[in-house]
């Protein structure tokens, strides 16, 4: 648990979800609806009927994959960069309350947790995903802030509740973001920019497309954009297992037929490219 109690909304009819006492690891709704929380620490909000398939998000091996290469700290720019824009933001508020959304193993959500300032204020920290290997691996290291299984479509949070969501390459879900934010809440959207790992995609794919997943077009009917940042830099993988961790948490490895899988991997060092976008709107 996070130092706050969250304000949580029942996946079913919508009302708050409440403790039933300061310890319980069960919270009901007035219409009776239980949700157990989980002996690692998460809650699972995500019901059966929102599920596509029987293990929704991540795979485990994609889940073990991302936090291998992660530890690496290659990735470590991406996250003092979240940081310095977060910190801007916290001086505006009281008493931050911040989601997560497709948090995945909780990386970057365990580190924003950590610089929140908190000294004297009870802070909300969320981190939400869809895959349960995630989320529970996500709860196994670290007890304070609150972890959900559900999806980013519904998201089972009051509405007009937190002040900041942040989406780190995931999935934009404009409008379920926008039901939760506060008025003149912040969306923080990091996503990879054109040339993202380009020397990657090159060695994979004949013709490399330049990606379009500006988020502005998608954001503007209900986020006014405040800033983007870029963030460029060069890190250098240096033997075979920590190539395949890359590969196998993205697309492009999940891709890979097994001849250019082996090609790749028998390079003793890969160099690089991070091409990363950090864009910052405000709730319209
Ligand atoms: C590329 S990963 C990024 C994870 C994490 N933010 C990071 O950067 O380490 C995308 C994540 O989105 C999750 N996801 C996919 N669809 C989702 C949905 N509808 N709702 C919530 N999470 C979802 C996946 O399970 C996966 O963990
Ligand atoms: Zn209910």
């Amino acid at each position: 648990m996070s130092d706050h109690r969250p304000p949580l909304r029942c996946p079913v009819c919508s009302e708050p979800l409440l403790w039933e006492s300061q310890a319980s690891k069960t919270i009901r709704c007035a219409l009776n609806h239980t949700f157990d929380q989980a002996k690692q620490g998460y809650w699972n909000l995500l019901l059966p009927q929102r599920k596509r398939s029987k293990s929704p998000g991540d795979n485990q091996a994609m889940v073990d994959a991302r936090h291998q290469f992660l530890s690496l700290g290659h990735y470590q720019p991406i996250v003092n960069a979240i940081q310095n824009t977060l910190t801007n933001l916290y001086s505006h508020l009281d008493t931050p309350s911040l989601i997560d959304l497709g948090c995945g193993e909780g990386y970057y959500t365990r580190q924003i947790y950590q610089a929140m300032p908190s000294d004297s204020k009870p802070v909300t920290c969320i981190g939400l995903d869809i895959s349960k290997p995630a989320i529970l691996h996500a709860s196994k290291l670290d007890k304070q802030i609150t972890w959900l299984v559900a999806t980013g479509a519904d998201i089972p949070v009051m509405a007009s509740s937190i002040d900041i969501a942040t989406l780190i390459f995931a999935r934009l879900l404009p409008e379920p973001t926008a039901k939760i934010l506060k008025p003149g809440g912040y969306f923080l959207v990091v996503w990879p920019g054109p040339d993202h790992l380009r020397e990657l995609r090159e060695l994979i794919y004949t013709e490399v497309r330049d990606s379009d997943l500006n988020p502005d077009a998608q954001l503007s009917d209900l986020f006014e954009p405040i800033q983007c940042d870029r963030l460029g830099f060069r890190f250098t993988l240096n033997d075979e297992h920590d190539i395949n961790h890359l590969l196998m948490m993205t697309p492009h490895g999940q891709r890979l037929h097994a001849t250019a899988r082996s090609r790749l991997l028998s390079q003793s060092q890969l160099t690089l490219q991070a091409d990363i976008r950090l864009s910052l709107y405000r709730k319209r």
